[in-house]
């Protein structure tokens, strides 16, 4: 069965793609992954979005408006996809996080738009949403749902391997942490997200970024800022534990930068790498992890890997692409995978990771053009993933 992955992540960046034809054999699933790339959200529409995110008030004029354009932003992104591969027997599209309500370590609900008939109209063919709630009805996170896709991908590593996604957000999945329940996923603070909002704040929004962690290379990291930021509850709870961009936004940074006032711009960006660096090496060290493998937008940023390095020791980091996941493309492969196990009647997620009582099958299904036929359920579930490049 050949699958669309569709995401867009809380860096709001662009829309992340990636076409896998899933077999099953012998017990193992294989996924030959072929087309993947990212698309950047029309730029008025990416300001759009960003004006109405939190702390912003919305009416649900505009939030119409907004999932509307959204969903038809990833129809177009989906239509010029499934046509380049010959077309594509499934689609699953994650749509575009727009609240995820947190209560300390629980999840009240989350909410992504995106509204997926858009896609189904133009394509012609069935597409899987609202991934993430399911989930939260069971009582789990609804996040990371990448877990699920890293248990699969690095089952085949020995001892105390985890996955590392440098997205906004920067979460982690241990596979077999020591206390023996079962693989653990979780956020372990901000990845790019405010560092992102660090760079738009000293140029003006002339920059989203700090591409290839030019800024933060220039600067020195302030003791000052950092102990004020490690101060941060959040680093102190146990997982399973998700958070997002309610948290870590534009006023947080604002009001820690008026915690320790006058730095330089480069240093503030630097501190904000080291926070990120720090956050997750803590992380690695509290779970004697001894291989990451990472994938994200951050891998691009040469100094935040650079600081990660120089805190894991001895840890050996890999990249999920010596797996066949692109790092750019590593959460829309797990999003196709997430179609191909509803498809087939399975569940995707790991109850010991996002928190749920139960793994549950995700999403609503909304018919292409024809009546839904969806393949025979599967009694049971594959539970090794080996992806490799399309021939
Ligand atoms: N060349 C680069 N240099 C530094 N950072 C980069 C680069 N490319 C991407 N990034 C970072 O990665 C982020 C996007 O990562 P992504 O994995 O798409 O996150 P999300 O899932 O939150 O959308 C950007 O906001 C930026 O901070
Ligand atoms: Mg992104």
């Amino acid at each position: 069965m050949r699958v669309l992955g569709l995401i867009s992540g809380t860096s709001h960046d662009g829309i992340d793609f990636a076409v896998v034809d899933f077999t099953v054999r012998d017990g193992v699933l294989h996924g030959s992954v072929g087309a993947t790339g990212s698309t950047p959200y029309p730029a008025p529409l990416r300001a759009r979005l960003i004006a109405a995110l939190p702390p912003a008030a919305l009416t649900f004029g505009a939030a119409c408006e907004l999932d509307t354009l959204i969903g038809q932003a990833f129809t177009e992104v989906a239509a010029d996809v499934a046509a380049q591969a010959g077309g594509v027997d499934l689609i699953c599209s994650h749509g575009q996080t727009v609240y995820h309500w947190v209560d300390g370590r629980q999840v009240l609900g989350t909410l992504q738009i995106g509204q997926p008939a858009w896609i189904a109209e133009r394509t012609g063919v069935p597409v899987v949403a609202d991934v993430r709630v399911r989930d939260v009805a069971a009582g789990g996170h609804g996040a990371p749902l990448v877990s699920m896709m890293d248990v699969m991908l690095l089952a085949g590593l020995p001892d105390r391997p985890a996955a590392l996604n440098l997205g906004g957000i920067a979460n982690l999945t241990v596979l077999r942490p020591r206390d023996g329940a079962g693989p653990l996923a979780y956020d372990s603070g901000p990845a790019n997200a405010l560092i992102d909002a660090a760079v738009v704040r000293v140029t003006g929004g002339k920059a989203g970024y700090d591409a290839d962690g030019r800024m933060a290379a220039a600067g020195r990291v302030d003791q000052r800022l950092l102990d004020h930021l490690l101060a941060e509850p959040y680093y102190r709870l146990d997982p399973p534990k998700t958070t997002g961009k309610e948290l870590f936004h534009a006023g947080y940074l604002e009001r820690a930068l008026a915690a320790v006032p006058d730095l330089p711009a480069a240093d503030v960006v630097a501190t904000l790498t080291a926070l990120t660096a720090r956050t997750v090496a803590d992380q690695v060290r509290r779970y004697e992890v001894d291989t990451l493998v990472a994938a994200g937008g951050g891998c691009a940023n040469a100094t935040l890997m650079a600081m990660l390095a120089d805190r894991l020791g001895g840890v050996r980091l890999m990249s999920a692409a010596e797996f066949g996941a692109p790092v750019d493309a590593k959460e829309a492969i797990a999003f196709a995978l997430i179609g191909w196990h509803t498809a087939h009647g399975l569940p995707a997620t790991v109850p010991s990771c996002t928190g749920a009582g139960a793994a549950r099958v995700l999403g609503a299904i909304v018919p292409g053009g024809g009546p839904l036929r969806l393949p025979a359920p599967r009694a049971t579930a594959p539970d090794v993933l080996r992806l490799g490049a399309a021939p």
